[in-house]
């Protein structure tokens, strides 16, 4: 049975998490593919908010296998806060949560070293979640690493030591200021590995490919979003994995043919946290607006999102990258009372206007060109079908589906599970 995936399309916090938990009824397995506790993905049902940074978003769903698959960096120390959670709210666990041997171990010196890089960038820092996201990534490909694999053989803490004392040999290279006790992160670590060491670790690989054959239905759950991808993101200011569709086919080992849906996620509006160019960010009251209505702050650091008007060139860009074939547009409800909503449909590139996403996409090179449309007054917090759906709304969705030539099939209209109307 082919894999359908779940791609944000935006800056990351498109609202993957919330997606995920409804459209897990219908899948046997939910596998994470890449990234890390840089991800904040949030859920809300019977009145409760969760967020979850590395365990896949189908967890509450005692029917379904959750997969954290090797394309994934593990910081075991949040892994061990977010198992304490689901032990406080009673979620069984054990047999339904399944780790790759092949996932990297995210070490107390990749944190520091994630802090010391940014520190030693001052002004141009990327605005990295400093969760050692980018120095794990680094050692993977270079070669370096300490997969979950490991941590099963005897003397892997010989391999750890030897990679713990040459962070630390670079951190001192940044001559920034880090303060840090590693010894007291190492307790904490050594704790949450032991911790880690009570779960399941299979050859994730192998054990997708079977249920492939046995006709399960899987679903692979993006982190982070397109514009953040280290390929075809707004680099440097980006993560460190391939947040694209491509991205799950070696992040869970699925063979590019096997895919089904790739179900592309995307906000009404756009956001972004962290540094980085942003050609639609709004200044004025209105992006003030969109932020304070839509609780615009990060799942994972608190930080204030930037917001501003749908950008369809970077969206298009996206689709064509992932190969969306179904839209889910979230937040639609943070729209509401505006009389007028801003497109953006082109840009003014140097004088030129042109429809793809250019090299250079800061504010010096690139202006928006945007469409105006109607806004909707409707309060949409408490619909629940499409035929409540007000004019102007359905007149913003067949605009964007026009234009990026994709249907637009789910539209959620507030944070809860049951916020959420299926189109067709
Ligand atoms: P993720 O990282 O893609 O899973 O998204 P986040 O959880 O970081 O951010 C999405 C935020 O928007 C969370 O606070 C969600 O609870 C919330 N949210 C999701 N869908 C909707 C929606 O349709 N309307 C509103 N108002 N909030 C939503
Ligand atoms: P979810 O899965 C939004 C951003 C950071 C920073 C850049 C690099 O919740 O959508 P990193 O920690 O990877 O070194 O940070 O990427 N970033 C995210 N922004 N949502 C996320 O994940 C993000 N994960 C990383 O803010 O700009
Ligand atoms: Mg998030």
């Amino acid at each position: 049975m082919a894999v359908d995936l779940l791609l944000g399309l935006q800056w990351g916090d498109e609202g993957k998490g919330k997606i995920v938990d409804v459209l897990t009824s219908k899948y046997d397995i939910i596998a994470r593919f890449q990234g890390g506790p840089n991800a904040g993905h949030t859920l809300v049902f019977n009145g409760k908010k969760h967020v979850l940074h590395t365990i896949p978003s189908g967890i509450f769903h005692d029917e379904t296998v959750n997969l954290v698959g090797n394309g994934v960096v593990i910081d075991p120390v949040i892994f061990k806060k977010e198992l304490d959670k689901l032990d406080e709210q009673n979620v069984d666990y054990k047999s339904s949560l399944l780790i790759s041997r092949k996932a990297h171990i995210i070490l107390p010196t990749h944190r520091l070293l994630d802090a010391a890089s940014e520190a030693s960038k001052g002004k141009a820092k990327i605005g990295s979640t400093l969760k050692g996201i980018g120095p794990t990534y680094m050692d993977k490909t270079g070669r370096n690493g300490i997969r979950v694999g490991d941590i099963e053989l005897d003397g892997w803490e010989k391999k750890y030591r030897a990679l713990a004392k040459k962070h630390e040999a670079m951190i001192a290279f940044y001559n920034v200021d880090v303060q840090y006790d590693l010894e007291e992160l190492e307790t904490e670590f050594f704790e949450a590995i032991e911790t880690l060491k009570s779960l399941t670790f299979i050859d994730s690989e192998d054990y997708l490919h079977k249920a492939q054959k046995s006709e399960k239905s899987i679903l692979a759950e993006g982190a982070q979003g397109s514009l953040l991808d280290i390929d075809f993101g707004t680099y440097p200011f980006v993560t460190s994995s391939n947040t694209t569709a491509a991205g799950a086919c070696t992040g869970l080992g699925i063979a590019p043919n096997k895919i089904g849906e790739v179900y592309g996620i995307f906000k009404a509006y756009t956001t972004r946290v962290g540094s980085g160019p942003f050609p639609t960010e709004l200044f004025d009251e209105v992006g003030e607006t969109m932020g304070r209505v839509g609780h615009e702050f990060g799942a994972t650091t608190g930080r204030a999102r930037r917001c501003g008007w749908l950008d369809l060139v970077a969206l298009k860009y996206a689709c064509a990258v992932n190969g969306v074939t179904q839209l889910i547009m979230m937040k639609g409800d943070v729209l509401s009372g505006f009389n007028t909503l801003k497109v953006c449909t082109s840009y003014n590139y140097k004088g030129e206007t042109i429809s793809h996403l250019p090299y250079n996409i800061e504010s010096e090179n690139v202006t928006p060109i945007y469409t105006e449309l109607k806004g909707w007054k409707e309060d949409l917090t408490s619909m629940t079908e499409a035929s409540q759906m007000p004019k102007e709304l359905n007149d913003y969705i067949a605009f964007l589906e026009k234009e990026l030539e994709i249907p637009i099939t789910v539209v959620s209209v507030g944070p809860d599970r049951k916020q959420t109307i299926v189109r067709k």
